[in-house]
């Protein structure tokens, strides 16, 4: 990690600008953010620790915990609140068996909420992993969910 992150800083360079592309670059790599590479980016590029952390958690799509195999995060933002997101979210809640924020006991799963992905003309949506899914019904969000279970 240690090396990973030094390659990052020569790459991104050690200002305060760095911050946000190291921090991407280290969860699109482990998939989240540890705390050991928050403390390493953090010396690195001569910052406080809580600045990193502060940085990190800002974002929702940096993940500060492990996650799933595959994240499945629902946009909980206005346009997509008004167009039924709660009746997916129970949806994917029943279908999964768990609660947003939570990931399955298999590490299959991990359902989050997260602010607008700009796809508001076509909401409810959700994203996998790097796909949008747009115009959300329940059925068809059960229909996404459950095809990837039986993979
Ligand atoms: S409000 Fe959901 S995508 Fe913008």
């Amino acid at each position: 990690m240690v090396a990973f992150i030094k390659e990052l800083v020569k790459t991104h360079g050690n200002t305060r600008e760095s911050l946000l592309p190291i921090l991407q670059k280290i969860v699109l790599r482990e998939k989240y953010l540890s705390d050991e590479a928050m403390t390493e980016v953090a010396r690195q590029l001569d910052l406080a620790t809580a600045e990193v952390y502060g940085t990190a958690t800002f974002y929702s799509f940096i993940d500060t915990k492990p996650k799933g195999e595959n994240v499945i995060r629902i946009c909980k933002t206005i346009t997509c609140d008004m167009h039924g997101k709660n009746q997916i979210v129970k949806a994917i809640e029943d279908i999964l068996k768990i609660k947003v924020g939570e990931t399955t006991q298999n590490k299959k799963f991990s359902f989050l909420e997260t602010n607008c992905l700009g796809w508001c003309h076509k909401g409810p949506v959700m994203l996998v992993n790097d796909e949008p899914y747009t115009e959300l019904t329940p059925e068809k969000a059960k229909e996404i969910i459950g095809g990837m279970m039986k993979k």
